[in-house]
């Protein structure tokens, strides 16, 4: 068999299209390798969400080149192919700047790789194809299926019509398509019932979704949620990313009636001031996204709230970003990601003449990251003492401990014995440390963590 080694860069939707792209490969004889060593193919799974992320392709196919050059000289060939969304958004360029790549294949296409590995060196597949990807993606084997473990993506959706003027995604990924029902149906249960207990339903806009359901129409994604929670074996579902305008009654109503569905919402507000917001094209107003939290919170009182900021869009002024500090501060975030604002190639606001200077930039996002990283460990204080339930998921840092997460997305380390992977366990937290929990079994059957 050959081997193949496998890297994703970026979000949650890469790393489900990686563990595709290996079903894919699976079916041509090919064996995941995590050696890049020992690898007969190497695939980089790209993100073009910044520019810094885009630029360490450019330098990881630096160091793919030299060995690829190392295995040459032993007579070993290395196919080098760039997936992803630097992929799409740059396509035959990449073979330009580094030509050790083989072929470029985008999200939209990577079903077909097969048949691009086989036309030789240059090929390039960055086509919106109009067969259903999905749909022409082989199933995985049951060992492959195995290793996805208790936690497992399901994408149901995919694409971005929205439009924000930072953001790539609608280019790269294209126009919003919801999978029907039946096929993550038969893909829930298939991973269900090789241990998976827990879906992360994704999409780039997953609360856009509206996929067709048995009956021929639209399903929303509270009702999706409601039939996963149906499936076998699954114990707890979460789902991201959403945006605050796709927010409907039926999936707040969800976070209600709906034990399996967990109190952690990723709900990107990118900025707390009104001027920017509308010209992020982002469709809301601070007060609406604080009014919408209301609702959530009215629904399920305890839902722990994550966001992505952007700081320094171009036009912000220290009035703008106190607005978003504010936000931060009304609404409290259990968790957050931020990022200095990055022009991308192709969108409306990398051409507007009013960037902010570098140096603005670096120290809002310092001002604003403490803010949140305050917030971040007052959450996690805040359930020590607390009894949680925890998903087991896999063995912990030390001999002796398991590995899960709280309800609230909360890594926990627990002294216990091994065999309840997978099992849901009630946890007493005893401790807060920077990154993880720390807890005892509830049941008074586990020593205490250190
Ligand atoms: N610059 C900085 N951050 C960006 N994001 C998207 N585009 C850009 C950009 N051009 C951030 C947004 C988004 C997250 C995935 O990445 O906050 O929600
Ligand atoms: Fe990166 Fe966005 Fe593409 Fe995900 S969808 S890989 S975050 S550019």
């Amino acid at each position: 068999m050959k081997k193949a080694f496998i890297k994703s860069y970026g979000c949650q939707m890469n790393v489900y299209d990686a563990e595709r792209m290996a079903d894919v490969l699976a079916r041509e004889d090919y064996a995941e390798t995590a050696a890049i060593e020992e690898a007969d193919l190497v695939v980089l799974n790209t993100c073009h969400i910044r520019e810094k992320a885009a630029e360490k392709v450019y330098s990881e196919l630096g160091r793919v080149r030299v060995l690829k050059a190392e295995r040459a000289a032993k007579g070993l060939d290395t196919k080098v192919v760039v997936a992803g969304c630097v992929a799409q958004a740059e396509g035959r360029e990449i073979i330009r700047r580094q030509p050790a790549v083989d072929a470029v294949v985008g999200p939209q296409s990577y079903h077909r790789l097969p048949e691009l590995l086989k036309s030789g060196h240059g090929a390039v597949d960055t086509e919106f194809p109009v067969e259903d990807k999905f749909a022409a993606l082989p199933a995985p084997s049951r060992e492959k299926t195995r290793s996805r473990g208790i936690s497992a993506f399901l994408t149901v959706q995919e694409g971005c019509d929205k439009f924000c003027t930072f953001c790539v995604v609608p280019y790269t990924r294209g126009a919003e398509l919801s999978r029907p029902v039946a096929q993550i149906l038969a893909e829930a249960e298939r991973l269900a019932g090789a241990g998976v207990r827990e879906f992360t339903v994704i999409g780039q806009n997953v609360n856009a979704w509206h996929g067709e359901g048995p009956d021929g129409r639209p399903w929303s994604l509270g009702r999706l949620l409601h039939r996963l929670a149906e499936v076998p074996g699954i114990l707890r579902l979460r789902y991201t990313t959403s945006h605050p305008r796709d927010m409907d009654d039926a999936l707040t109503a969800a976070h209600r009636d709906l034990p399996a569905l967990m109190p952690f919402l990723h709900l990107p507000v990118q900025s707390g001031s009104d001027r920017i917001l509308e010209a992020m094209n982002r469709g809301h107003t601070g007060d609406a996204y604080r009014r919408l939290v209301e609702r959530i919170r009215t629904a399920r009182p305890d839902i722990a709230l994550s966001s992505d900021f952007i700081v320094g869009f171009p036009g912000e002024t220290d009035a703008d970003f106190a607005d978003t500090m504010r936000l931060i501060a009304d609404v409290g975030f259990a968790s957050a990601f931020s990022f200095k604002y990055s022009p991308r190639p192709g969108t409306p606001a990398a051409e507007s003449g009013e960037q902010v200077p570098e140096p603005v930039k670096a120290e809002r996002l310092r001002a604003l990251q403490a803010l949140l990283e305050a917030q971040r460990q007052a959450f996690n204080h805040g359930t020590v003492g607390r009894s949680v339930s925890v998903l087991l998921e896999k063995p912990g840092r030390h001999p002796g401990q398991l590995a899960g997460k709280s309800p609230y997305l909360q890594a926990v380390q627990i002294e216990t014995d091994a065999h309840r992977i997978g099992d849901v366990v009630p946890v007493r937290i005893v401790r807060a440390g920077s990154n993880s929990l720390f807890g005892e079994l509830d049941d008074g059957s586990s020593r205490a963590a250190a």
